[in-house]
């Protein structure tokens, strides 16, 4: 837990949107991608009627200003002191509030939320039994019958990167602890591949945001139509119900 607060608590210096995406892309545009790819696929799962959503892992608060609407509270939790700091700055506090915890129990009421959100938080949390503790945490706070929307970075095969700090877990190791948490995977669909090759020339300018929408239906039909290589990943969107209680 101290590793990941230490190294997001560095990348906070990157900005709202370099320092949880990609710190190296100088001029922004493949961020800007990958996050307007994310708050669309998001945007159009979530009912635009009164809902409380949970924006886990927030970080700066990126998604949550994305999702914000006069009828959606949103509540951003984030274990990074120096991420949440800028989610404050960026958002209107009247729709979004903040809260920092230490990874464990989240401050939260039994059922409190109608919904929660992440975009690749899960993979941040290596340890299989910490992430199921959180997984329960998450099921603990959500309503009867609430419903979650996990983006999250998937492998053919679980790879944890060299630096230790992100674990790519299949589908099926995925699956697994949802369900043992007391999940119901209601669907499984790859959004997103990390080798689209117009990435390239989106993040050189090359292709403007006015494409975007047309980049990003190609990027998921192409996500969807070939697997990722074994030597990279997809991002994949879990969309998961509340049922019973957790098995823990
Ligand atoms: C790749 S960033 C994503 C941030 C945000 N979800 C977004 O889309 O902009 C990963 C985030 O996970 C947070 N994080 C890591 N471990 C966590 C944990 N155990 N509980 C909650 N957040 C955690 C980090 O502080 C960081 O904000």
């Amino acid at each position: 837990m101290d590793d990941q607060r230490q190294h997001w608590g560095d990348a906070a210096k990157h900005g709202a949107l370099a320092s949880v995406i990609d710190p190296n892309d100088r001029r922004g545009m493949k961020n800007l991608y990958i996050s307007n790819l994310r708050d669309d696929v998001l945007q159009r799962r979530l009912p635009s009627h009164n809902v409380s959503l949970l924006d886990f892992g927030c970080g700066s608060g990126n998604l949550s200003k994305a999702l914000a609407s006069r009828d959606r509270r949103i509540t951003g939790i984030d274990i990074t002191p120096e991420l949440l700091e800028l989610a404050v700055e960026q958002n209107d506090p009247e729709t979004c509030k903040f809260v920092h915890y230490d990874g464990g129990v989240m401050p939260f009421a039994d059922r409190s939320f109608d919904f929660a959100v992440t975009y690749v938080v899960l993979s941040h949390i290596v340890d299989n039994e910490q992430l199921l503790s959180t997984l329960t945490e998450l099921h603990r706070t959500l309503k009867d019958q609430g419903e979650v929307l996990f983006i999250e970075q998937t492998r053919r095969q679980t790879t944890t990167t060299p630096d230790g700090i992100k674990k790519q877990r299949n589908v099926a190791e995925y699956v697994g602890l949802f369900e043992r948490a007391g999940f119901e995977v209601a669907s499984v669909e790859h959004v997103r591949k990390a080798r689209f090759l117009p990435l390239y020339l989106i993040r050189y300018g090359l292709i403007g945001e006015a494409m975007f929408p047309l980049m990003r239906r190609l990027d998921s039909l192409f996500a969807t139509l070939f697997p990722a290589p074994r030597t990279s990943y997809v991002d994949t969107l879990f969309a998961l119900r509340k049922q019973r209680q957790s098995n823990g």
